[in-house]
């Protein structure tokens, strides 16, 4: 009799044990709901085309894809170009899709002489380089409210996005640093020089700044990750049509890995 209630009582521990460790796995970063924004079909199309038990919904003129990414839950979403686009489509992914961090792959021009086009740049900081109240008193690009131009991107995810492009593409050459976001496709060289001078920055794109302004409003982590499609500069134009599909592909391909592993 005693020893079946000793049997009886370490059942239930084994079985609290276990449900325990998986509520723990549970928490891990590979269940956790994640929002995947591109800007235009290239950046997100590959990954579109894997998502299993695909559910599609349109809002905003913005078609959602939700499912399981190699058996992650996630919303991958073509937001349109620009801030205004990035802006809404993150907080749709928070508020509608219940996105519970958000990942923003795509291309951008190179502000660094030391980056080149196919490399990849993961975000430390991310800044708008647009926004401009100095006439009020303010620093270039400070974020009213925020008191800072400076949005930091998610520790976490900085260090999967890297160790995903070193696991899955270790040809490719990666940088940490700072994305530099504004409504403009830089295409001279007075341009790239003049965000350079008051940011600093190794690349720019047109839809970071915002996603990572809503997610920092929601307290919601993200991480920008970008292939350099073109140097922003006189040669920007030819280089990104030249450069862009691959670019994207290889970013969206980075993306896939980060969040599967
Ligand atoms: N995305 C890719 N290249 C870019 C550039 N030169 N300026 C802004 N966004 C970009």
């Amino acid at each position: 009799m005693k020893k079946r209630i000793k049997t009886v009582i370490l059942l239930i521990v084994a079985l609290l044990l276990v449900s325990m460790l998986a509520g723990f796995a549970g928490n891990s970063e590979k269940t956790i709901k994640t929002g995947i924004i591109g800007a235009v079909d290239m950046e997100v199309d590959s990954l579109k085309r894997e998502v299993r038990k695909a559910k599609t919904i349109s809002i905003a003129g913005m078609e959602f894809c939700e499912g399981l990414l190699d058996g992650v839950d996630v919303v991958i979403v073509k937001c349109g170009v620009g801030k205004v686009n990035a802006g809404t489509c993150a907080q749709l992914l928070i508020n509608v899709f219940g996105a519970k961090r958000i990942i923003n792959t795509g291309v951008a021009g190179s502000l660094d002489a030391s980056i080149n086009i196919g490399d990849i740049v993961v975000s430390k900081d991310v800044v708008q380089h647009d926004f401009d109240l100095t006439p009020l008193g303010y620093a270039p690009g400070e974020l009213v409210g925020i008191g800072s131009p400076s949005l930091p991107a998610d520790a976490n995810m900085r260090k999967s996005a890297v160790k995903a492009v070193r696991k899955s593409a270790p040809e490719v050459k990666v940088f940490e640093g700072r994305v530099c976001t504004g409504d403009q496709f830089i295409s001279t060289t007075e341009q790239k020089n003049a965000i350079v001078a008051k940011f600093g920055g190794l690349c720019c794109e047109m839809e970071g700044g915002a996603i990572a302004q809503i997610c920092h409003q929601n307290k919601i982590p993200f991480v920008i990750i970008r292939a350099i499609s073109d140097k922003a500069d006189g040669s920007a134009k030819m280089d990104y049509a030249k450069f862009e599909k691959d670019a994207a592909i290889r970013c969206a391909a980075i993306t896939r890995y980060m969040i599967s592993h």
